[in-house]
């Protein structure tokens, strides 16, 4: 992953923790309801939020698994006030072990998920699934198997080479060549293609399933979000951040000429109508939010003040929540390995995204809580109250509380500090935050999570392995979840 050059190390600054008093006193134990006007019939009984992140349990054909249970059970039992499910594909589509809700036979196991969460977290955690959808990305070829079969020959390349030459002779030429020499014959996507692999993006509009998005992604949205209800979920995040459809479409880089692309205006259109395609199919009793990204951090990439815009109209349409990341792009990534894809967190906005120990004079914690402030701010200018949930680097209480005190955000999401402890909400309300294992943001989570691994904490994955019943990971030496809470005595 990619580290800011100044290379300075951060120690996790958890600060002070409050006794029981202080804690059911706050504002992060009190309830919140979600809403434009904080009104809906959704209410959270805390401003605390475990967001998004897939730990690679489903199975292969992205069903539930009891892996998947297990994982959510152990997040549930510290009884935050929401848990936001992975990333789960709307499309009926091989995926990998991503786990999908575009047919019904999804639902059974996404309903056994739903019983396991309201058990574990005696009813008290509400409980979204993130729906996502994204474009199609092969890994990068080894250069002899591109020149021999993906590359499409045309004329262009005949020209370049200057020449009578058949496709075999072309193919010959181009594999023989140095990088600097293709440059002068391959388009920029066909180098592209070459050197991270190929990616589709939202203008490709030579592609029928890609210009045909708008027509397809809101009747895909809405049926997912139907299932979602049925399963029993409160509601649905649409997946509008980081290397993904709904925020490329966002993103400056979107020039469609068909009014999808181009101004802001045009850009959010999309998202949109999503949304209310989403919202007509499952009523006004159900949380329907999304996540956007604060900024997109790359050079020509959305700004701050396009995210002010999109939370405006996201807010005016009448979302329930809307939650921050910030950067995650292919555009900056790194490039892979031959037979690797190319993974959106490996560059400069893949830091902003989840910022890590070794930083800059900034360092790693709340990075992105100054524009969750700002967008918050033209949300209320515009008349709306809608919450927004901010995430990066949380993980003490102090911390927590001074961004909902402050109003900078209305909810607090910890990703990583509650896959270090899912007990951290239980433990903080009780009065026992001394008792929390504290994430040090070293991103090993985050090195299996590109590896396609199933994603553990290097803080608890090792610890007794020997307990009777636990389950290990698939190379046998790491713990699946973390150990249950064992209570220090005294008070
Ligand atoms: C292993 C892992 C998987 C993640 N998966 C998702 C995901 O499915 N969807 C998403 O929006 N963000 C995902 N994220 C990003 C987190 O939700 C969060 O925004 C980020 O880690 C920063 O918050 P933190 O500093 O509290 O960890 C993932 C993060 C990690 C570490
Ligand atoms: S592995 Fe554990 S300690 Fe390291 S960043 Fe991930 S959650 Fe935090």
């Amino acid at each position: 992953m990619w580290k800011p050059p100044e290379k300075i190390r951060f120690e996790p600054q958890p600060g002070r923790w409050p006794d029981s008093g202080e804690a059911q006193a706050s504002r992060l134990f009190s309830p919140i309801r979600l809403g434009p006007q904080q009104a809906s019939t959704i209410e959270m009984a805390s401003r605390s939020w475990v967001p998004a992140m897939v730990p690679w349990r489903a199975s292969e054909d992205g069903f539930v698994t009891s892996d998947v249970l297990d994982w959510y059970r152990r997040f549930a039992e510290g009884r935050p006030g929401a848990i936001v499910v992975e990333a789960t594909g709307i499309r009926d589509i091989p995926s990998g072990p991503l786990m999908r809700i575009g047919d019904d036979r999804f639902i059974a196991g996404l309903s056994e998920l739903v019983d396991t969460v309201r058990e574990a977290s005696g009813g008290k955690t509400r409980l979204f699934i993130q729906l996502i959808d994204f474009l199609a990305i092969r890994r990068r070829p080894d250069p002899q198997v591109y020149f021999d079969r993906y590359l499409e020959i045309t004329e262009r390349h005949r020209s370049a080479l200057g020449g009578e030459l058949d496709e075999a002779e072309i193919r010959a030429r181009l594999k023989a060549m140095s990088e600097d020499e293709l440059a002068g014959v391959l388009s920029r996507r066909e180098m592209e293609s070459l050197r991270l692999g190929y990616r589709e993006r939202v203008t490709d509009m030579d592609l029928p399933q890609i210009r045909d998005l708008p027509e397809q992604l809101p009747g895909l949205f809405a049926g997912a979000a139907r299932r979602a209800k049925r399963a029993g979920f409160d509601g649905v995040e649409l997946h509008y951040a980081h290397a993904y459809t709904m925020a490329s479409f966002l993103s400056p880089l979107n020039t469609r000429p068909d009014g999808y692309g181009g101004q802001r205006e045009k850009r959010v259109r999309l998202p949109l109508e999503v949304f209310e395609a989403v919202r007509a199919e499952v009523g006004e009793d159900f949380a329907v939010g999304c996540r956007f990204l604060s900024e997109e951090i790359f050079e020509g990439g959305g700004t701050i003040e396009d995210a002010c815009y999109f939370a405006q109209r996201f807010a005016e349409a009448g979302m329930d929540f809307l939650s921050l990341s910030r950067g995650g792009k292919f555009e900056d990534a790194k490039q892979p390995s031959i037979g690797a894809a190319i993974y959106p967190y490996t560059g400069r906005s893949g830091y902003e995204c989840m910022p890590g120990h070794i930083s800059d004079e900034k360092g790693p914690f709340g990075r992105n809580i100054g524009p969750a402030s700002r967008i918050r701010a033209a949300i209320g200018k515009a008349g709306f109250k809608t919450p927004v949930v901010v995430a990066g680097g949380v993980h003490g209480f102090d911390q927590a509380e001074a961004i909902l005190q402050k109003g900078e955000a209305d909810i607090v999401a910890l990703a990583r500090q509650s896959l270090a402890d899912p007990d951290w909400f239980a433990k903080v309300r009780a009065g026992r935050g001394r008792e929390v294992r504290v994430c040090e943001y070293t991103n090993y989570c985050e090195g299996l999570d590109q590896k396609h691994k199933q994603v553990t904490c290097q803080l608890w994955d090792r610890l007794d392995l020997d307990e009777p019943g636990i389950k290990l990971a698939a190379e046998g030496k790491r713990r699946m979840v973390a150990p249950a809470w064992k209570r220090s005595g005294g008070d």
